[in-house]
């Protein structure tokens, strides 16, 4: 009760309606009002930068454009930029949120927050969840189409990356209050079909017949397909007619692609179970009918020509034109893609549309983005304003010799195959230390598969998504250093911690106080609440590391915190009890973001 009366007599709380939980963005309101009455004549925009200098958390760097803007004018109050940064902070209003200000060198101005202010904040969020610090981004809906693999194609580790990337980028933005459209782009269309579909016939003259377990494995089918394709002049007649006919909406072609199609879908769900990955599948087949009324308009719009038979649109800056329509009349990639951007952005509503596939796609995504804002369905300056589109691009993975990432036995390396070998060896190693004995097997399995799962998407997700990295199953599988099975264990011990305290902390949250004493409990306490803002610019830029490195850090600075600051049996037992859980439940929900399974005890 006491809590709550004081809370409400704040000001400025950490979830600010505009602002959600960022600490940049609440301070940055406080700035505009100094700065509207600082220099009413002057629209600018408040510049605020965490630090971790010894003068402040935060800083604002105004002062120097702004001296730069209006050290010409004739009517000018200031001299110089330090006098200007004076004046800002001399005109901030009052808030709780800040303790101090202090001007520096040539008008920096640092800020030093409320250590009181930062405790109650986070003492606030245990009371009303972690949702509370929400970030608050600019738009409703958003697109993201990830995974996207090809049907009767392998699914490989570029797909493993976008799965795994993609769907972290639509977590944090679900997290941030976008409704966000997971769409599996599956490659289900084309003329491999009609080879595909004269081999089942084949193979399986009795429709009845056709099945996963009869089939085997998808891939190996397609090769076998492929290779009479290639060899039999006959088979590959038949096999372009099929295609005429799957196209025409034959029944039979029909049927048998749905067949093919499903078979692929089973595959690929196997692996989105383990992962814990939901996808909504629109395939390219699902644009189809829409690409002649698409092409047209865009024909209508003087941008696509002839050119030796194809259709095409020019694009400066490109060498090659894109292709819209081939020389025998069919579309591809890019037709498609058009259609569903087309689609995304007039049927389906979408303002962001965010593509993740490797870099090596990156000239496809930077033609058919800018054919779409030479035909105005987006804004030609990509860079703020919504409708907008993101190609995310990614780094390969390799293997141990430094070359793309292959097994011995097969050229490609199968997912599912990977991802039990990772479980297994968690597992093991969770024998190895005596796990087996303690635990029940339900036990054992569920924290083999959090721990070996989490590990392959930890390690993927905590470089910069550009560089190229290299899959090792020692060093993922590490407990010690940036790993997930260190993050997991250092959360399942501060867990520990308070378990064994006997303290039952729904209590102490209500009841008990929140205080940050010690140097190293500030610091702590100032990380957990820069959570929010991590998440807006990790979702702002597109780059799950900048989620993973808050993450590291965050359990370095617990390490630090629980090193030099006792904590059951301490006269302040009951606040850093509440401290341990704001930890712990910022952890879970890094790991949610990040699709990781969190762990409790180890
Ligand atoms: N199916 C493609 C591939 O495997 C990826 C599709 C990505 N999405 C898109 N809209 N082009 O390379």
């Amino acid at each position: 009760l006491a809590l709550s009366t004081k809370t409400q007599s704040m000001t400025t709380m950490a979830n600010d309606e505009d602002c959600g939980g960022n600490l940049k963005r609440q301070l940055g309101k406080l700035f505009e009002v100094s700065l509207r009455a600082t220099v009413p004549d002057e629209n600018v925009e408040p510049l605020i930068a965490a630090c971790s200098g010894n003068f402040g958390d935060y800083q604002c760097n105004n002062a120097m454009g702004l001296w730069s803007k209006i050290k010409a004018k004739p009517n000018k109050t200031f001299r110089g930029p330090p006098a200007v940064g004076e004046a800002i902070k001399e005109n901030l209003p009052p808030s709780n949120m800040i303790e101090s200000c202090s001007v520096a060198g040539p008008g920096f101005i640092n800020v030093v927050l409320s250590t009181k202010w930062i405790a109650e904040n986070i003492q606030k969020m245990l009371i009303d969840g972690i949702d509370s610090l929400a970030p608050r981004l600019s738009l409703k809906r958003a697109v993201v189409d990830f995974s996207s693999p090809n049907i009767a194609k392998e699914m490989h580790v570029g797909h493993l990356r976008s799965t795994i990337i993609g769907d972290t980028l639509a977590r944090m933005l679900e997290f941030s209050k976008v409704e966000v459209l997971r769409r599996n782009h599956v490659g289900d269309w084309g003329t491999q079909f009609g080879m595909l579909i004269e081999f089942l016939f084949e193979k399986f003259p009795k429709f009845e017949d056709v099945n996963e377990s009869a089939i085997g494995d998808l891939q190996a089918f397609y090769k076998a397909s492929k290779q009479r394709f290639d060899t039999d002049a006959e088979f590959k007649d038949r096999a372009q007619r099929a295609v005429v006919r799957l196209q025409g909406g034959e029944t039979k072609y029909h049927q048998a692609w749905e067949q093919i199609c499903e078979l692929s879908r089973k595959e690929f769900d196997r692996v989105y179970q383990r992962l814990g990955v939901h996808l909504e599948e629109k395939g390219e087949s699902f644009y189809n009918p829409f690409i002649p009324e698409v092409i047209g308009a865009l024909r209508n719009k003087g941008l696509v020509e002839e050119s030796e038979g194809a259709q095409v649109i020019r694009l400066e800056g490109f060498n090659i034109p894109l292709i819209v329509v081939k020389s025998d009349g069919g579309y591809n990639y890019a037709s498609t893609d058009l259609t569903a951007l087309w689609y995304r952005l007039n049927e389906e509503k979408a303002e962001w549309i965010i593509y993740v596939t490797d870099v090596g796609q990156q000239q496809h995504f930077d033609m058919f983005f800018k054919a779409a804002k030479l035909a105005g369905w987006l804004p030609s300056d990509n860079s703020t304003i919504y409708p907008k589109v993101s190609h995310v691009g990614f780094g390969l993975v390799l293997g141990e010799d430094g070359k793309r990432f292959r097994t011995r036995a097969t050229e490609v390396v199968r997912l599912v195959d990977l991802l039990d070998e990772a479980k297994n060896r968690s597992k093991a190693a969770l024998i190895e230390r005596g796990k087996a004995a303690e635990w029940t097997e339900e036990e054992l399995e569920q924290t083999a598969e959090a721990v070996g799962y989490g590990a392959v998407k930890y390690a993927d997700l905590k470089n910069n998504r550009l560089t190229n990295y290299t899959f090792n199953f020692d060093q993922m599988l590490n407990d010690k250093g940036n790993t997930a099975v260190y993050l997991l264990y250092a959360h399942a011990r501060i867990c520990s911690i308070i378990r064994k305290s006997g303290k039952d902390i729904d209590d102490l949250k209500k009841t008990g106080e929140l205080v940050l004493g010690h140097p190293d409990e500030r610091v702590l306490g100032l990380h957990l609440l820069q959570f929010a803002e991590t998440v807006e610019e990790a979702c702002n830029n597109l780059l799950p590391n900048v989620l993973c490195e808050y993450l590291y850090n965050l359990s370095e600075n617990f390490t630090k915190f629980y090193s030099n600051c006792q904590v059951v049996g301490s006269a302040e037992e009951t606040s850093r009890l509440l401290l341990c859980e704001a930890t712990a439940v910022v952890m879970r929900k890094c790991f949610f973001l990040l699709g990781i399974v969190p762990v409790y005890k180890i």
